[in-house]
């Protein structure tokens, strides 16, 4: 027998010694031959591919592009308050604020929120335990989803939403159940945010055994609404009676114009068990590139806030929240809420004249900074062409393109905000941001003005 017999019959022996092994290596190997024939780009996670062009990404660099005056994407185009940014200098000036913070958030700004949010939840709240500071409204949502969804669990949002919602849901393997605020009224005619209504049997009849979050945002992006505590007692009897958590957004908690009060849902009775509340200060503030945020709860709930926003942050910027801290405890000696939403409600007026000025009917905004125009009467040549990214989109994107390109004022087009079976319902409007300053807000004045002779009376 040769050394080559020698080598094979050796070789026959480990395969049949161990055959079960070495079937799976060679199983693997084949695997691996198959990979590296593999060729072409990378495959991107299903969770993912689907995404469309978002609608920040078509009309911020248009706004840009065109040099139109931009009331698309809601950020302040002026600076935060003095006392504010010098906050922020003093943070990273002082030892100890420039290092990771504890997932939960730095103790100075935890203290912070709940002397400030005592009061509005009328508890006393455990900075400890009752509070988590997340990367920004968002990421507190994120972490949210992905504390308490499992595959497959129902998550009811209220349309149009903030389109932020979807890919947090579906990202942590959540499907999203919609339900559309409706107009109730003349929408030929200036309405107020309350007339956009949600019918409460609708909700109820959306609630599945699969059910597991009811998503509330008040005030309300983008049509400004300001949930009367009617409205919340009838969707926290639901949310009771089928035992589920509900998520109240109320990052724009500071911002309501009189008479309308904003009313926490989590104060109603038997809900604070029910309820985490999300905030933000860079809507409190004007920082919105800061991204510090925050959810405030039951300490249960806060809990897995906090063990998942670990893994995914693990913690936020640290000086930032300093900054945040010390601008929460300045802020009532600077007046600043008052003033806050006395300087909105003037800015609120100048935009609301200037769509009237140019005949366009719109809703009243009770709280936020957004105003939904009706451009349904806008007539815009049949032949006119637009760009290849907005091929299939539903009329809104048209008419918001035009906009930006004749008349030089870029608004949302709002039917980014529903599911596609209901973005008809949001296809007649646009939504125009006025956190913006004063010789913004009167350039598109004047920029809106040219819109009148396309307006069908
Ligand atoms: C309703 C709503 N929720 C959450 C956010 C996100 O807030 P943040 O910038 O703190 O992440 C926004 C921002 O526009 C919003 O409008």
């Amino acid at each position: 027998m040769t050394s080559f017999h020698l080598n094979i019959l050796k070789f026959s022996n480990i395969i049949k010694i161990n055959s079960t092994t070495s079937s799976s290596r060679l199983l693997q190997l084949r695997n691996m031959s198959l990979l590296k024939n593999k060729s072409g780009p990378i495959k991107v996670a299903d969770k993912v591919a689907h995404f469309k062009q978002d609608v920040w990404s078509i009309f911020t660099p248009l706004a840009a592009q065109l040099n139109a005056v931009n009331l698309g994407q809601g950020f302040m185009n002026f600076p935060p308050p003095d006392f504010v940014r010098q906050a922020a200098i003093d943070a990273i000036n002082t030892d100890g604020c420039n290092q990771y913070a504890h997932p939960k958030g730095r103790s100075r700004l935890l203290k912070a929120l709940a002397k400030s949010y005592s009061p509005l939840f009328n508890r006393t709240l455990d900075p400890e335990t009752e509070v988590v500071v997340t990367a920004g409204a968002n990421e507190g949502l994120y972490a949210i989803f992905a504390g308490f969804l499992d595959d497959g669990d129902e998550v009811i949002l209220m349309e149009p939403f903030f389109d932020q919602y979807i890919a947090n849901i579906t990202m942590n393997g959540g499907v999203p159940v919609y339900v559309p605020l409706r107009p109730h009224g003349d929408t030929n005619k200036i309405m107020s945010s309350s007339d956009w209504k949600l019918d409460i049997n609708e909700l109820r009849s959306k609630i599945t055994p699969r059910t597991k979050i009811i998503v509330l945002n008040t005030p309300h992006n983008p049509v400004g609404k300001v949930f009367s505590k009617e409205e919340l007692l009838e969707i926290g009897q639901l949310v009771q009676e089928f035992n589920l958590l509900l998520i109240s957004d109320e990052v724009y908690d500071r911002l309501y114009y009189k008479p309308d009060v904003h009313e926490r849902i989590a104060n109603l009775p038997g809900l604070w068990e029910h309820t985490i509340t999300i905030g933000s200060g860079g809507k409190t503030f004007g920082t919105t590139g800061w991204r510090v945020g925050w959810s405030i709860g039951h300490k249960d709930l806060i809990k897995t806030v906090l063990s998942a926003q670990t893994r995914i942050v693990f913690c936020v910027n640290s000086p930032l929240q300093e900054a945040i801290a010390i601008s929460l405890e300045e802020a009532e000696a600077h007046d600043y809420y008052e003033k806050h939403i006395s300087s909105y409600e003037q800015r609120r007026e100048k935009m609301c004249k200037a769509l009237s000025d140019a005949g366009l009917p719109y809703t009243i905004p009770q709280g936020a900074y957004y105003v939904l125009a009706n451009i349904k009467g806008i007539k815009i040549p049949e032949d006119y062409e637009y760009p290849e990214n907005l091929n299939g989109r539903p009329r809104d994107f048209k008419v918001c393109y035009w906009l930006a390109k004749e008349i030089g004022v870029v608004a949302i087009p709002p039917s980014e905000f529903y599911c596609e079976g209901n973005r008809h319902l949001g296809e007649d409007y646009a939504r125009f941001a006025f956190c913006k300053t004063d010789e913004t807000l009167e350039a598109a004045a004047k920029a809106l003005l040219k819109l009148k002779k396309y307006i069908n009376e």
